[in-house]
């Protein structure tokens, strides 16, 4: 028995979330789900975004879903406040062209994997006289730690075995230069996998001219989140692009997308990317038989380009794309 904590959120997070229980409960495996709120309609009802009650589920249960939230004006974002609370430390993107689905290339399989808990979203912005700074915090043991996890599956892959460093160090020459070095000192660990890093700026390029020539690419926390999404657009949408955040002690997973508002409330939203972020908590747990089987049904239900949703060219609705995917499964 898992005690599952549900955070479902704002807009198409809902949605989504829906879709990932529908196909928890279908499975044989039993979950207990404890519900959290979070996000701007929970702001409206309970005045903050992030309540102590659903940081004390989170952290009482086996693995958190989340959907999505929407930005609330004048709070700081209830997700980054999350995954510092349970101190999940590494955020895990993978990337995959799948057959049916408009990619750049058809041979794209990579993960980013972006460090979580500093860089520039440490949400320090402050005003001094005629100037506005934001904090950029950058230190070596979170870059050794987030470099080691990137060194880590980069060797349990079946792929190139290969690590990108993504970072700007010809200008931003401290803080990145403590990131790259930190890359580099870790490096020494793995002699057999190969290292290359890139400034961020040309990085975007490369990832659009040659994306299957990466494997494993670990970054500082704004440019993970900005190559994430591009990434993403590479293979067919945010629709498509699940996640990780892994700690010692917690797991949270949650679409790379945010709520939204342009299609919520229409249930037109793509399940995959929340079913493919439910897969890679199952794996968390130790359901890595299932998880690679919900990984196997989402490949054949959009290999079949029968049953799609709106952004992948379909008219499908959201469960009725979930249960396309399912209904592989049993
Ligand atoms: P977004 O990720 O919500 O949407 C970007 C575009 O991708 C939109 O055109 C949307 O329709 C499309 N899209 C996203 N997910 C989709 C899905 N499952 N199926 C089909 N199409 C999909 O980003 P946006 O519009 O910049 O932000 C909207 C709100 O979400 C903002 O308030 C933002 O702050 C918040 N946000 C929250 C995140 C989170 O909770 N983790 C992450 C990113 C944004
Ligand atoms: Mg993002």
């Amino acid at each position: 028995m898992y005690d599952i904590a549900i955070i479902s959120g704002d807009g198409i997070g809902k949605e989504v979330m829906e879709a990932s229980e529908y196909l928890l409960d279908k499975l044989d495996i039993n979950f207990s789900f404890k519900y959290g709120e979070a996000g701007f309609e929970c702001f409206k009802k309970n005045g903050t975004t992030l309540p102590e009650e659903t940081i004390k589920i989170a952290k009482s249960s086996h693995a958190t879903l989340f959907g999505a939230s929407t930005s609330t004006p004048g709070q700081s974002s209830p997700i980054i406040n999350l995954r510092k609370e349970l101190e999940v430390y590494a955020n895990l993107r993978p990337i995959k062209s799948y057959k049916g689905v408009n990619s750049i290339k058809n041979d794209i399989d990579f993960i980013i994997v972006r460090e979580n808990t500093e860089g520039l979203y440490s949400q320090n912005e402050y005003i001094d006289d005629d100037k506005v700074i934001a904090e950029r915090v950058i230190t070596q043991k979170a870059s050794e730690k987030i470099s080691d996890i990137a060194f880590k599956l980069a060797k349990n892959r079946d792929k190139q075995k290969k690590v990108t460093c993504v970072h700007k160090s010809n200008v931003l020459k401290k803080t990145d230069g403590v990131f790259k070095e930190s890359f580099y000192n870790v490096a020494k660990k793995y002699p057999q996998i190969t290292t290359e890093d890139f400034y961020v700026d040309a990085m975007a390029m490369y990832l659009v001219l040659n994306p299957q020539n990466f494997d494993v690419i670990v970054s500082s926390n704004l440019f993970g989140d900005i190559l994430s999404d591009e990434s993403a657009g590479l293979v067919g949408g945010l629709g498509l692009a699940p996640s990780g955040n892994i700690g010692n002690k917690h797991g949270l997973f949650e679409p790379v997308h945010g709520s939204a508002p342009d299609i919520a409330g229409k249930n037109i939203a793509n399940p995959v990317s929340m079913i493919l972020s439910t897969a890679m908590m199952l794996n968390y747990l130790g359901e890595s038989e299932t998880a690679l089987k919900i990984n196997k049904a989402v490949e054949k239900v959009i290999s079949e380009c029968k049953i799609l949703t709106p952004d992948l060219g379909g008219n499908a609705k959201t469960m009725e794309m979930t249960k396309a995917i399912v209904n592989e499964l049993i």
